[in-house]
């Protein structure tokens, strides 16, 4: 069991951002990525719709034998962790609850802004996993559909992007948050812009990086550790993989290859 590789799926390219903690946190892991390209972006779908694209991504990694499942998307965390806990007979980890927690740890006045996708932001899942942990946190959620695209185009901190910031986080400052969750896979890219608008007052959290720490945490306490090399990760795609390949590279830092196209939608 401990050879076998840790699978994390998203929606498309976003996920990269998880998986690029994983590998520097866990780089003797093996990974399987599979980003579900073709029916993107998740985080303007209704739960329902979520629901079902997460158990079939999910499927498609149980058939590739993976030890662990990584929900690396923060809008198919929201709406389907439990049920994907329920169905699948492996530890799965979602973005969630690694990002309520570190909030939790560093709010220093109880007020938390979590921003994230339409879908994510309406589910109430980043209000109820930080208020079941400290039931006395204020949370305040705003919505940043722009974010996605502007990150995919690589505008993360073109003059559009901090108007964009600007707007979104104008009503949490006058929350006056002191933490902000980055509830979304595309949100670490724009760290700069997003600190340039808060200033030093107010702390980013960065779910990916909670979520590498908490996978790692899970292998260590189930004895999953691999303990031979691993290969490069391996990619799979719902659409053909041109636009992944170009985006996705940026998102990663590296070039990615062996890119392969599947069908995961089940009959
Ligand atoms: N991966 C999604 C998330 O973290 C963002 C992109 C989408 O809407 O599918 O919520």
């Amino acid at each position: 069991m401990p050879e076998r590789a840790i699978g994390v799926f998203d929606s498309g390219v976003g996920g990269l951002t998880v998986l690029k903690e994983l590998l520097r946190q866990l780089p003797s892991e093996q990974l399987v990525y599979l980003g579900d390209t073709a029916r993107v972006p998740y985080g303007t779908k209704s739960p329902g719709t979520v629901l079902r694209y997460a158990l079939e991504a999910a499927a498609f990694l149980a058939q590739r034998q993976v030890k662990m499942m990584v929900v690396a998307c923060n809008t198919a965390s929201s709406v389907a962790l439990d049920v994907l806990e329920d169905r699948f007979s492996l530890p799965v980890v979602g973005v969630i609850e690694p990002g309520a927690k570190k909030a939790v740890e560093l709010t220093r006045n109880g007020k938390v802004g979590v921003i994230g996708t339409e879908g994510t932001i309406k589910s109430g899942a980043y209000t109820r996993a930080i208020q079941a942990l400290d039931p006395a946190v204020e949370v305040y959620g705003a919505a940043c559909p722009l974010f996605v695209p502007l990150a995919e185009e690589g505008w993360a901190e073109h003059p559009i992007a901090r108007m964009a910031a600007e707007e979104y986080l104008a009503p949490l400052l006058e929350h006056e948050i002191d933490t902000l969750v980055l509830g979304c896979t595309h949100y670490p890219l724009l760290k700069n812009t997003l600190h340039q608008v808060l200033g030093d007052r107010v702390a980013l959290v960065d779910s990916a990086e909670e979520t590498g720490r908490v996978v790692a945490k899970m292998l260590g306490s189930r004895s999953l550790f691999r303990a031979s090399v691993p290969c490069c990760p391996r990619f799979y795609v719902s659409d053909v993989p041109t636009r992944f390949e170009r985006v996705g590279g940026a998102f990663l830092g590296e070039v990615l290859q062996g890119v392969q196209q599947v069908s995961i939608e089940a009959g």
